[in-house]
């Protein structure tokens, strides 16, 4: 099944650091940088994958693994196995058709979508390239609760089947990459197609007075000023040199001041829960106490992450933080993983140490941008094949063995 040995030459490379070379070469710097870096000097990041290596399967035999199983129950829903397509904002920097490809690749793989929140295409139109395949949405909590309900109305009716609410960035990363390249995508319109597309944000921004305080040019200026001076909590003056202008800017400065609330509190979820009755997530969790707290506060599920490494640096590895919310909290809530997941064997730890499905992040990005939908494809194709070889040579048949298997930590 992986096209590679079977003569043909696989749609985007295998390994996962000559894939991302190949997405290097395809992708402007910007949007490059953009995809592949994290936080400060990236020791998340890096830690993200040491942090498996700490880890070692040790396989078992003579176990009959002749047929195998890989699919996992996740909120009542049974998929054929335990990967995801992580929500990932701004696909249109990797390729053209940005989440619609992700979307097609999905389909054909029958991989549940993550919307993302900054998605470069509006939720409805992937639904509809989706098909049957099953969907959730992401939400970044906006300061307008109108705008919330909004979209997780519009998640529903697009046929998302839960709404994971993302946590851990209600401010944005100190990103060293994007700020030596004075390059932030939200400032130039892109990932905000959920938003231009909502109503209730598009009523947002015709209530908007400045704008038709003054003539075009001033407009540009004021308003360039005025992002600026909204962004002046997370970077200093001057970074962000060239932006869009008009209409756009508009749209952009509506933006920069109402997709996050960092005033969020755990308080507030009552009001999430208030507004749907599907499943809710919560991305971005990594103490213990944490945890409790969304048990205690009726949540239905959470993403063990750190973003990528993308917000804190110096945060623990996402696989650090697994094994022991696992432990306090394994039973009662479905637990996602991401961060760091670039193998089968990554996804063979993850599971191992307690998760019930795995995103996958950067590897289906570096697919699109080195080769579109089929690039996905591949990508996903070769995580399955990946996985169920890693299950059936460590001794497993199903996940439930996967979930008993032995792991030593080195
Ligand atoms: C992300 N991630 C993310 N998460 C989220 O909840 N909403 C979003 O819009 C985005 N956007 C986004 C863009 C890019 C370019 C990246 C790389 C990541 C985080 C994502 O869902 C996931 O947590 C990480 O990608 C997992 O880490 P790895 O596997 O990419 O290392």
């Amino acid at each position: 099944y992986v096209r590679g040995v079977s003569g043909q030459p696989p749609a985007v490379p295998v390994d996962f650091c000559t894939l991302e070379q190949r997405a290097k070469e395809a992708m402007s710097p910007e949007a490059f940088g953009y995809v592949a870096g994290g936080a400060g000097m990236e020791r998340t990041m890096a830690s993200n994958r040491q942090g498996f290596d700490r880890w070692a399967i040790v396989p078992r035999m003579l176990r009959d693994v002749s047929v195998r199983d890989a699919s996992v129950e996740i909120f009542g829903t049974r998929y054929n196995s335990p990967h995801m397509l992580a929500p990932i904002g701004v696909l249109e920097m990797a390729h053209a058709e940005a989440d619609l490809a992700v979307a097609r690749a999905a389909r054909r793989e029958n991989v549940p979508m993550i919307f993302s929140n900054q998605a470069s295409v509006p939720m409805e139109d992937c639904a509809r390239e989706l098909g049957e395949t099953p969907r959730f949405f992401q939400l970044y909590w906006s300061v307008s609760n109108d705008l919330v309900k909004s979209l997780v109305q519009r998640a529903e009716e697009a046929g998302c089947e839960a709404i994971v609410v993302t946590l851990d960035t209600t401010l944005l990363g100190w990103r060293t990459r994007d700020l030596d390249l004075a390059y932030l995508p939200f400032l130039r319109g892109k990932g905000i197609a959920q938003y231009t597309s909502d109503p209730v944000f598009r009523r947002l921004l015709k209530e908007d007075e400045l704008d038709q305080e003054v003539g075009p040019e001033r407009k540009v200026n004021l308003s360039t000023i005025r992002v600026l001076m909204e962004l002046a909590g997370n970077y200093p003056d001057g970074f962000f040199k060239s932006l869009t202008s008009g209409e756009a800017l508009a749209a952009v400065r509506k933006f920069t001041g109402i997709y996050s609330r960092p005033s969020l509190t755990w308080e507030d979820l009552s009001f999430l829960r208030e507004c749907t009755e599907l499943p809710i997530v919560l991305k971005g969790i990594c103490h213990v106490e944490d945890a409790k707290l969304a048990r205690e506060h009726g949540i239905d599920g959470i993403v063990v992450s750190n973003h990528g490494g993308r917000q804190v640096d110096g945060a623990l590895s996402s696989i650090e933080a697994l094994p022991a919310i696992a432990e306090a909290v394994g039973d009662d809530l479905t637990i996602f993983f991401d961060s760091g997941i670039r193998t089968g064997a990554d996804v063979f730890k993850a599971v191992a140490l307690g998760a019930d499905a795995v995103l996958v992040g950067r590897p289906y990005v570096y697919g699109l941008a080195a080769g579109g939908e089929e690039g996905v494809v591949e990508v996903l194709r070769n995580f399955k094949a990946d996985f169920d070889l890693t299950m059936g040579l460590a001794g497993c048949r199903t996940i439930e063995e996967v979930r008993q298997a032995t792991l030593v930590e080195r």
